[in-house]
């Protein structure tokens, strides 16, 4: 039955596409004697590898374990420091912690809301040469600017926010020139390319996430890619308790955690793998319902895309609510019509815990904040309709011209 813009709807921030595809390989799965560490593992890895065209990838449990092995394979450790960006998902920067190391914040481009490239490019310039305290005291977390000690820059963690694409050249240069690591977090930009590579695909390490509300899902998972044997067997070895590939059963040779991803999920990702153009580009249909119903209303700026992004992979749908319109308000008034919305990204150096861990407060990366505030993900998924891209569109409106 057709419903009018003027009755209550639900509408849910996203949904997964799984179809019989999907459930039949989960079900193949349970119906084998192999939960774990399999033939799905496999399967899942290749695709990816294909997808990507890159030479290894290794699955783990989450994104997060990802960038955690990765920065531990950049050598992070106490003291240490990496490049990153404060408007994020707290793992970006959370992975850092794991190894002790200390998070260099570098406010964002106010149009993507991703790292501004040349500010992290001259960030690295200046830690990579410095050898005095006294010219890297500024960029360092506030606590710590009273504590003369030697620092040590060890990687910078670009992430691509909201699908898209950091402008990684900037980066990548001044990276390559001090011998510095690069750490995509791609998580959210499966399927995104930057002057028509892949993100994730341009620095040393690549992390992809498959969180339900991802491009594809495995419930919970992550992948790792890499075109650097060595990086993919120590990614290997760690993902599974520290064994070396080639040892004996039980032969740990470092330290190593349980991130393995089991045959479910895998399975999962694999059948996703199949319809990835597919799932794709229902999402970028989405979007575009978006876009035309959004472009004109004053108050409310639809997502911009950089130039370099030669291919958006859409992870979410995120509107900047502009003044004297409050995010806040609108995001209230939306439930009431039975709309969820989310406030995204909340920045990282503000959450109660940096906070106090850091000393840093509000001011100290002013682009970031601003956008923490307008900000506001609408609800989006590969399997919505357009009635109710329509419907949300129709409340919005309504509630921006008030
Ligand atoms: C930018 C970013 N980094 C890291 C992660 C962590 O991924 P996971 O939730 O799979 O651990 C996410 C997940 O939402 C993310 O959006």
């Amino acid at each position: 039955m057709v419903k009018t813009m003027e009755e209550k709807r639900h509408i849910p921030m996203s949904s997964p596409f799984i179809t019989h595809v999907e459930r039949d390989a989960v079900r193949q799965v349970l119906e084998s004697p192999v939960l774990s560490i399999g033939p799905q593992l496999e399967a899942f890895e290749k695709a990816m590898r294909l997808f990507l065209n890159m030479p290894y990838a290794v699955a783990v449990n989450s994104g997060t374990s990802g960038l955690h092995l990765a920065v531990i394979s950049a050598g992070v450790g106490e003291n240490d420091l990496v490049i990153t960006t404060p408007f994020s998902f707290i793992a970006s920067s959370n992975c850092i912690l794991y190894e002790r190391g200390i998070p260099v914040f570098v406010d964002v481009d106010k149009k993507t809301g991703n790292i501004d490239a040349m500010a992290a490019a001259r960030v690295l310039e200046t830690l990579a040469k410095s050898t005095r305290f006294e010219k890297i005291r500024n960029l360092l977390p506030p606590v710590l600017r009273d504590k003369e000690k030697k620092y040590r820059l060890k990687a910078v963690l670009p992430v691509h926010a909201f699908g898209q694409p950091a402008d990684m050249d900037p980066i990548l240069t001044s990276a390559a020139e001090f011998n510095i690591p690069v750490i995509e977090d791609a998580c959210e930009a499966l399927g995104s390319t930057y002057k028509h590579k892949n993100a994730g695909c341009l620095g040393d390490m690549g992390v992809f996430a498959f969180y339900p509300n991802k491009q594809i899902t495995t419930g919970e998972g992550g992948m790792i890619v890499t075109r650097n044997e060595e990086l993919s067997l120590q990614f290997l070895s760690m993902r599974n308790q520290g064994r070396d590939m080639f040892n004996e059963w039980l032969q740990h040779d470092r330290l190593g955690y349980n991130y393995r991803l089991d045959e479910m999920s895998a399975a999962l990702g694999a059948a996703q793998m199949q319809r990835i153009e597919k799932i794709l580009a229902s999402r970028d249909k989405v979007a575009g319902w978006y876009n035309q119903r959004l472009a004109f209303c004053e108050r409310i700026q639809i997502p911009y895309i950089a130039p370099f992004t030669t291919r958006m992979s859409w992870f979410v749908y995120v509107v900047q609510i502009l003044p004297p319109l409050n995010r806040d308000v609108v995001m209230n008034k939306l439930r009431e019509h039975g709309i969820s919305s989310r406030p995204y990204f909340t920045p990282v150096h503000l959450q109660p815990f940096y906070r106090d861990k850091f000393g840093f407060g509000p001011g100290d990366f002013p682009v970031t904040e601003q956008l923490g505030k307008n900000c506001l993900a609408l609800p989006f998924s590969a399997v919505m309709q357009e009635d109710e891209v329509d419907y949300v569109c129709h409340c919005l409106r309504k509630i921006a011209e008030y």
